[in-house]
């Protein structure tokens, strides 16, 4: 599963997640902790679980929590809807890895190993234990999905899972052009898709495209049944510049799901390029995506104030909008309010800092084998900032 790094040195970029907050884990971090050291994290960031109150007491549909159990049983639907006979999910993400020019000296490389459970890990193995995690996650939440990680054909990177394959796509993959890049990929997959549906129309895959930060922790099929005709589904929050985060896309695998959501992808890549290519790396194509989605004249913006699903014709497609708070979770960062774990969360995003709550997630879940109290874990402590 994890390989030792060998005697060469590389680093890795993680796609980053941007859902509530703006907070630059990813990229420019871990580059900077290959190249000046880990000093101005390690001071802030705890090196193993720290538990607070959890959000939400008394509120009504919220998860309820004594300790890290459970009062309310959340409905874990495991294995149920495959959307229709014949027809599946496959989730997408970008993940590459590099060699690093720099080299790394093997004392410095010991004092970054980062330990969670009995497992340490170095600055690669750790992303790796990332995407191993989102893929465990999914095996269990949605058996009977596959997974498809696109990545750059120099990256240095393998993986064999059941289910997972891995799709290398031509492109630039440079840390200040990814996020252009992982639109790219992303149109370059749908047309393969395209492609392939074209061929056998009978045969329909539905897709949903993430960053691999994120567990996915009840069954997803169910938006393509019971939002029987969008074709591309955005997750949405109450936050005027940033209303809309890239992490989660939605495509349904007909002809003409594939092809709309493709053109609108081609429009979010123009307007990228157009307008937001010198914003900060992390935050071009979220703005690009807010820019396409508000400048339709008839959309009426106020929608993402209530945290309700709803549809909306935006640039030739019928866009699903779905709530960040059940599709996106993740509590802010810091001493911001919020109002806890709805019942019915969907997908938890540990994003910035959280990534070690996401492996000690699985250990928990892994022996207690119960979401719902898996949940109040990550409740109590995913407003701890973390090393990992
Ligand atoms: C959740 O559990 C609490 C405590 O047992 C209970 O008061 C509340 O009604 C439950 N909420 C739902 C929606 O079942
Ligand atoms: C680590 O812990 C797990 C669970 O307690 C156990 O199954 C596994 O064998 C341990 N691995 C090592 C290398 O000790
Ligand atoms: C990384 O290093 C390995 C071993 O030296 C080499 O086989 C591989 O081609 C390199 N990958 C890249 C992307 O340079
Ligand atoms: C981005 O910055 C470069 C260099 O500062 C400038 O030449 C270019 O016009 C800018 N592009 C946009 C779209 O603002």
């Amino acid at each position: 599963m994890m390989r030792a790094p060998g005697g060469w040195r590389r680093f890795l970029i993680l796609l980053p997640i941007l859902c509530f907050l703006p907070y630059f884990f990813s990229v420019r971090e871990l580059h900077q902790s290959t190249t000046i050291g880990d000093l101005p994290t390690k001071r802030t960031k705890f090196d193993h679980l720290v538990l607070g109150p959890a959000a939400g007491q008394g509120l009504p549909n919220r998860l309820q929590c004594q300790g890290s159990k459970a009062l309310n049983k959340t409905k874990f639907s495991t294995s149920s809807q495959v959307p229709n006979f014949g027809e599946k999910i496959e989730f997408v993400t970008v993940f590459t890895i590099y060699n690093s020019t720099i080299s790394v000296r093997a004392d410095e490389k010991a004092s970054n190993l980062v330990t969670v459970g009995n497992v340490s890990y170095s600055k690669e193995e750790r992303s790796m234990a990332i995407l191993n995690t989102f893929v465990n996650f999914i095996q269990v939440t949605m058996p009977q999905s596959n997974l498809v990680i696109l990545t750059d054909p120099a990256s240095d990177f393998s993986i064999s899972r059941n289910g997972v394959t891995v799709y290398p796509i031509q492109g630039e993959y440079s840390r200040d052009k990814l996020m252009l890049q992982r639109i790219r990929s992303y149109i370059a997959f749908l047309e393969t898709r395209l492609r392939e549906v074209s061929r056998r129309p009978e045969h329909v895959n539905h897709y949903i495209f993430t960053d691999s930060d994120i567990a996915v922790v009840d069954d997803l099929g169910h938006i393509f049944h019971d939002f029987p005709n969008f074709h591309l589904a955005l997750t949405f929050r109450n936050n005027k510049d940033q209303p809309l985060n890239s992490g989660f896309i939605a495509v349904r695998g007909t002809v003409d799901g594939i092809s709309r959501a493709k053109n609108f992808l081609q429009k979010v890549l123009e307007v990228y390029k157009s307008k937001y290519i010198n914003a900060s790396r992390m935050l071009g194509d979220q703005l690009a995506l807010a820019w396409v989605v508000k400048s339709h004249p008839s959309f009426d913006i106020r929608r993402f104030s209530k945290a309700q699903a709803f549809v909306e014709d935006v640039g030739g497609a019928s866009v699903l909008f779905l709530p960040c708070a059940i599709y996106n979770w993740t509590p802010p960062e810091g001493a911001g309010q919020f109002h806890g774990m709805p019942l019915d969360v969907k997908v938890v995003h540990f994003k910035g800092s959280r990534k070690r709550l996401m492996l000690e997630s699985w250990n928990f879940f892994s022996s207690s084998s119960d979401i719902s109290d898996m949940l109040c874990l990550v409740l109590m402590s995913g407003r701890t900032k973390y090393d990992f």
